[in-house]
C-alpha cells in the first residue's frame, strides 16, 4: 500500500471499531481501548509484512497515534476521564518497555535480508543460535530459513512481543528476558539487530562469554575498531557483520 493509505486504512478500522463498540453499549473507555488497541496492533504486526504498513518507526508512530488523536478533536470522547488519555501511554509503554528503547526498539529484520549467512558463517547440525531482542520474531525466521535444523532461542524484555513472537514462531524457545543479563556461553551463534552505540557492549559480551568458534552476528551496526571475519551484503543494500570468537583477541 502506498503511503498515506496504511495510516488512512489502520484509522478507518479505530473509527470503525469504537462506532460499533458503542453501538452496543460499550464504555466510552472500552470502545476507545478496542480501536485503539486494533489500531496499535496494525502498526507493531503491520511490521512483520515489511512495507504493507508503516514502514518506517517514525510512520508506526503516525498510525498509532492518529486515531486517539482524532477522536480527542472530535469531541466524541469529551466524557472520558482525564486520567483515561494515559491508556494509549501506558499500551506503549507495555509493548515498548523504556529499558528496551536504551538498545532499540521494535525493528524488523527485512525479509530476505540473512539469506546467504550459513555460507559465510556455518553452523554444526543443531547448533544452537539465539537472537537477542527477538521483537515479534522476523529475525528468528531468517535464521530458521537459513540454518533449518538449528535450536533457536528468543530473548525479548517487551511481555506482549514475546508472546507474540512465541506464537508466531512455534520452532524457536522465546523468553522474557534481558539480554545483557542472560548467559551467552552455550549459543554457537549470537545474532543483534540492536543500536550503534550497542554494539560495543555486544562484542564485549560474545567475546568475554562465547567460546572460540562461536559468531556474533549483527545486522547493519558493525562493531567499531573490530575487524569482521565476514561481511554478508543483504539483498536490500544493508550488511551484516560477522564476528568469529576465536578470530579476536580474548
Ligand atoms: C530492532 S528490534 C529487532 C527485532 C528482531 N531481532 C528482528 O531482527 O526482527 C530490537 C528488539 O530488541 C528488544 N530489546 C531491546 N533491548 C532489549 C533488552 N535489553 N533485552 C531484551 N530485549 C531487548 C526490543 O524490544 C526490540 O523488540
Amino acid at each position: 500500500l502506498i503511503w498515506p493509505l496504511p495510516a488512512l486504512f489502520a484509522w478507518s478500522l479505530g473509527w470503525a471499531l469504537f462506532a460499533i463498540a458503542r453501538l452496543l453499549d460499550a464504555p466510552l473507555i472500552v470502545a476507545i481501548g478496542v480501536g485503539a488497541a486494533a489500531v496499535a496492533a496494525l502498526g507493531v504486526v503491520g511490521g512483520r509484512f515489511g512495507a504493507t504498513f508503516g514502514s518506517t518507526p517514525w510512520r508506526r508512530v503516525f498510525i498509532a497515534l492518529g486515531f486517539p488523536l482524532s477522536l480527542a478533536a472530535s469531541g466524541l470522547a469529551s466524557g472520558m476521564p482525564a486520567w483515561g488519555w494515559l491508556l494509549p501511554l501506558g499500551l506503549l509503554a507495555l509493548v515498548y518497555p523504556i529499558s528496551a528503547w536504551r538498545d532499540a526498539p521494535l525493528f524488523p529484520t527485512p525479509s530476505g535480508a540473512l539469506r546467504g549467512i550459513a555460507k559465510l558463517a556455518p553452523l554444526k547440525a543443531k547448533a544452537r543460535v539465539l537472537d537477542a531482542g527477538c521483537g515479534l520474531g522476523n529475525g528468528l525466521r531468517e535464521l530458521h530459513d537459513e540454518y533449518p535444523d538449528a535450536d533457536l532461542h528468543g530473548l525479548e524484555w517487551s511481555w506482549p512481543l514475546r508472546i507474540a513472537c512465541a506464537l508466531m514462531c512455534r520452532y524457536a524457545t522465546v523468553r522474557r528476558a534481558d539480554i545483557w543479563g542472560a548467559d551467552w556461553s552455550g549459543f554457537d551463534m549470537v545474532y543483534v539487530f540492536q543500536r550503534p552505540e550497542s554494539m560495543p557492549r555486544a562484542a564485549e559480551k560474545a567475546m568475554s562469554e562465547m567460546r572460540p568458534g562461536a559468531w556474533l552476528a549483527s545486522l547493519e551496526f558493525d562493531v567499531k575498531g573490530l575487524a569482521p571475519t565476514q561481511v554478508l551484503e543483504c539483498a536490500d543494500g544493508r550488511r551484516a557483520w560477522l564476528y568469529r570468537i576465536a578470530q579476536q583477541a580474548r
